[in-house]
């Protein structure tokens, strides 16, 4: 017994440097042929060269292949150690692989530049998109109502005359027409004049589409894209995104205009916001108003975006009895409020944007700063 036991005291550890020369050695061999693959890919001149070099080293046969296979030969305690050595240059040289395949893929004639360059650069970082400002707000804008019982429809941007206009009592011969420089929609000869289309000038047209469906009583925001056909500048763009509400039941006055309409101002801004409420004249409410607030961005001194220090927020009145009317409810029975607000001028009062046409811009340094 102590014989054995001496014996094995004494095989144990030559075995273990036997085995410790032999994974140091296999250490050294990965390290070395891995800087022999980085520089003869640094020579390589023409496309066929690297399809050969890959060949040699990573291939089935390949040298390098052939060295991981011999891990296998090691002991317990030094696989896992070599192992992960070999993994590791492994992922680091079938990146350098892979990045120039894909440098060549794409035709590069300075080939020998480019891998020069770029051996053992890491692969191209994937970026994540992330939201726009219009949507940002958006989303926010609609949580608000969503906590005060409001659903949220969307609305068809390309929409008829008859939703657009005529059913907010704005018919084809009405002065109020001009308001609002509309995109008309060239349309077969055989649509009925009802059916006639427009690029939505406002998202209003989804009041009554909306009364149809729901009836009374209704509490809904329609968010959207609206078009007119303006000349642009830092504050109008043919292009932008309005937030219309409407709200239907009976005995709805005034009292419950303000008081969304304040709630709503609160929580976007999360601060006092000075407002104030002037007549306006809109042919669908009766009456009508504009609700303006302190311009955000100049803090009401005047500038490109506001003029004279406050900004025309959310027109709105109460629902025009006609309107209830045509969309199916008795106006003695039902009444209701409607505004309409400019979702991307807030989004310039919330950001301190000086120029609207930046938001359909593309350019990704505006965009990138959200
Ligand atoms: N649709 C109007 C526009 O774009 C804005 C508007 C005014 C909407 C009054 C309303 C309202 O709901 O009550 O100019």
């Amino acid at each position: 017994m102590k014989v054995f036991n001496n014996l094995s005291n004494r095989i144990y550890p030559v075995r273990e440097s036997i085995n410790n020369n032999l994974s140091n050695g296999m250490k050294e061999e990965l390290k070395n042929i891995k800087e022999k693959i980085l520089a003869e890919i640094k020579k390589i001149n023409l496309p066929e060269e690297f399809y050969d070099l890959e060949k040699k080293y990573l291939g089935r046969k390949g040298e390098f292949t052939k060295l991981t296979k011999s891990i296998k030969d090691l002991t317990q305690e030094q696989k896992p150690i070599i192992g992960k050595l070999a993994n590791e240059i492994k992922i680091e040289l079938e990146e350098v692989f892979s990045n120039l395949k894909g440098n060549i893929e794409e035709g590069f004639d300075d080939l020998k530049n480019r891998i020069n360059f770029d051996a053992t650069i890491q692969s191209k970082k994937k970026e994540v998109g992330h939201l726009h400002p219009n949507t940002i707000i958006q989303n926010e804008v609609v949580d608000i109502f969503s906590s005060m019982g409001f659903m949220v429809l969307d609305g068809p941007e390309l929409e008829s005359e008859y939703y657009n206009f005529e059913t907010l009592n704005v018919l084809s011969t009405h002065p109020a027409r001009d308001m609002q420089d509309t995109y008309f929609i060239k349309t077969d000869k055989n649509f009925k004049k009802s059916e006639k289309l427009v690029l939505r000038t406002h998202t209003s047209a989804m009041q009554v589409r909306a009364i149809e469906e729901f009836g009374a009583p209704l509490r809904a925001i329609f968010p959207g894209k609206c078009f007119r056909n303006e000349a642009t500048d830092a504050s109008h763009d043919n292009t932008f995104y309005q937030l219309e509400g409407l709200m239907i039941d009976k005995n709805i006055s005034i009292s419950n205009l303000v008081a969304v309409m304040s709630t709503l101002l609160a929580e976007i801004f999360k601060k006092d916001v000075k407002t104030r409420l002037r007549p306006g004249y809109f042919p669908f409410v009766e009456p009508g108003f504009e609700l303006d607030i302190n311009c955000l961005i100049c803090g009401g001194k005047g500038c490109s975006v506001c003029g004279d220090g406050w900004v025309e927020l959310i027109p709105c009145g109460l629902v025009h009895p006609q309107v209830i009317k045509n969309g199916g409810l008795d106006p003695q029975e039902y009444s209701g409020f409607a505004f309409g607000m400019g979702l991307t001028r807030l989004v310039m009062m919330r950001y301190g944007i000086n120029d609207i046409r930046l938001l359909q811009s593309g350019d990704l340094r505006f965009t990138k700063q959200f």
